[in-house]
């Protein structure tokens, strides 16, 4: 008795489930007359898409071992031809998709799904070498030219890399094997490079193991990248992060970094390239930014700045076991400039230096750099920062008849570890001033004293950049 009255329960709410999808169905296919739903999902972005497709659509296959360049290059190749008719998504589900070098277009959103992890090819021959960057004149690792990177766009407007926390897994031992070997015939490649674009939004995604830096948008600009994880071992060479290059209207935020070399680097090319070239960055917006990057700085100017650096505000930064805060680099050779830098709300734990500017750098591209390319390196704000267990709370070397002038400290208590060097402060050919910093600083940086207290700048008003919002978008797609 029981069994079948409980038999009958279930029939009954089987039945009544079946007509609710079926009326689901109805209403969906009266809607839209296209079949059934096979996959819908929501995301934020700052453009959405008319037209949805999936790599498996064209022939891809995620089981780790398939090479699916093609496919990527097929499904991109397909979808650019809604550029002008709405755009177009490619959507990458769960799995292991080994793939080679691949190219974006424009109108264009890549969505990885949580579990979708690209896994690039360590088949070199999957890497078309591309010119050097003309900012630089020659490759990083090697003179010529440099491996194109995993995810590569040139000349786009409005696109799209995002995801549910997907994975983009560059596998970079190899290459950090041949670089510490000296067997590079060419600059590694990076993750991802957008070059000559504008309106670009990066986010919700994880970067793994990058054979070099990781995201690097030059000559470009608006551009958002946004809660990004970014992963590879301290001892990696040159796992920069996030790599704003020659690009304007910037805005970088929540995103958490641990890497073998800076967590952002902001740079402009490089000597004589770089100052013909002429393209500085600017109005930078860096914020939530969390670092942990023991041989290497949380934001790094420079080296390469020799476009110029300018308007970049960074706030609310947390950094843990990293050697320094914010440093400057910087070399005679360099020309360019590094001005109006503001940073404020601070919290660094275990620092070799709080604040570290480099004057010689050196790092030159070849033997041609002006020796009378001075860069000018004025503006540089800092407030409102803790540091705990630091070895040195600063290391300040300028330019000997060429000083970095305009620093302003305020409101800046540094803890001393218990190991620490015995002199907290080292200047040299700098010019500012202080006011509420502990320990006391040097003589370079006088203290206003405690009847006028300074708080350095840090500019009110937006940037363009943090207008831009994200909206809902919807993916759907029928059988
Ligand atoms: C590519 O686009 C065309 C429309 O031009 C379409 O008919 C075709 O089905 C697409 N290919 C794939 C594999 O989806
Ligand atoms: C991507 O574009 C670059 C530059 O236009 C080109 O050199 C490269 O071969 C392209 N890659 C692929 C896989 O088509
Ligand atoms: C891309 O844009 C740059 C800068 O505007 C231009 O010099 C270059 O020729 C363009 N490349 C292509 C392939 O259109
Ligand atoms: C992406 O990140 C933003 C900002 O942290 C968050 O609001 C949003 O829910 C995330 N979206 C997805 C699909 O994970
Ligand atoms: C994304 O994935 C990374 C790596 O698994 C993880 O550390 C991070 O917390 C994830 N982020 C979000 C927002 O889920
Ligand atoms: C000084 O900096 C701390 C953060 O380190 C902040 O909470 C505090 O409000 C600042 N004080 C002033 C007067 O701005
Ligand atoms: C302080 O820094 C040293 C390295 O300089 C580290 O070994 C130690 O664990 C740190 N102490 C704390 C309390 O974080």
């Amino acid at each position: 008795m029981e069994l079948l009255r409980s038999l009958r329960r279930t029939q009954v709410i089987e039945i009544i489930s079946v007509i609710g999808v079926l009326a689901l169905l109805s209403l969906r296919g009266a809607e839209c007359r296209k079949g059934r739903i096979l996959d819908e999902f929501e995301y934020t972005a700052i453009s959405c898409r008319e037209h949805s497709a999936s790599l498996t659509d064209f022939g891809g296959v995620g089981d780790g071992v398939t090479l699916n360049t093609k496919a990527f290059k097929a499904a991109i190749d397909n979808l650019s031809q809604f550029a002008s008719a709405g755009g177009a998504q490619l959507f990458i589900p769960a799995g292991k998709w080994l793939t080679g070098s691949f190219n974006l277009t424009s109108h264009f959103t890549l969505y990885l799904h949580k579990d979708a992890v690209l896994l690039a090819s360590q088949d070199v021959t999957e890497w078309p070498v591309v010119a050097p960057l003309p900012s630089y004149g020659r490759g990083r690792d090697a003179a010529g030219g440099r491996y194109v990177s995993l995810i590569f766009g040139t000349n786009l407007t409005d696109v799209i890399v995002t995801g549910d926390n997907g994975t983009i897994d560059g596998q970079g031992a190899l290459w950090w094997q041949k670089f510490h070997k000296g067997q590079l015939k060419y600059t590694r490649p990076y993750l991802i490079e957008i070059m000559h674009s504008e309106n670009i939004q990066i986010s919700n995604l994880t970067f793994l193991n990058s054979p070099s830096w990781n995201v690097h948008p030059v000559y470009s600009s608006n551009i958002l990248v946004q809660s990004v994880t970014i992963i590879a071992p301290f001892t990696s060479p040159n796992t920069d992060g996030i790599n704003p290059d020659s690009c304007s209207n910037v805005r970088i935020e929540d995103c958490y970094i641990v890497s073998g070399d800076d967590c952002v680097a902001v740079k402009s090319g490089w000597d004589e390239y770089g100052i013909a070239f002429g393209m500085p960055t600017k109005q930078l917006v860096i914020r939530r930014l969390t670092c942990i990057s023991p041989f290497s700085a949380v934001i790094a100017l420079g080296s390469e700045m020799s476009g110029g650096i300018e308007d970049v505000r960074a706030e609310d930064i947390l950094a843990i076991n990293t050697e320094s805060g914010v440093r400057i680099k910087t070399a005679v050779g360099r020309g360019g400039y590094v001005k109006d830098i503001y940073v404020r709300g601070m919290t660094m734990k275990t620092m070799k230096w709080a604040f570290w500017m480099t004057g010689n750098y050196g790092s030159h591209p070849d033997n041609h750099f002006d020796p009378n390319a001075f860069p000018v390196i004025q503006g540089i704000n800092y407030r409102d920062m803790v540091a705990e267990n630091v070895s040195m709370a600063a290391r300040l070397e300028g330019i000997s008849g060429d000083p970095f002038t305009g620093i302003c400290i305020s409101n800046v208590t540094i803890r001393m570890a218990v190991k620490a060097k015995k002199v907290p402060w080292t200047c040299t050919d700098i010019e500012g001033i202080t006011s509420g910093v502990t320990p006391p600083p040097c003589g370079l940086l006088p203290d206003q004293g405690p009847e006028k207290i300074t708080t350095c700048a840090f500019p009110a008003e937006s940037l363009p950049i943090d207008t831009v919002e994200v909206k809902r978008c919807t993916y759907r797609k029928y059988l």
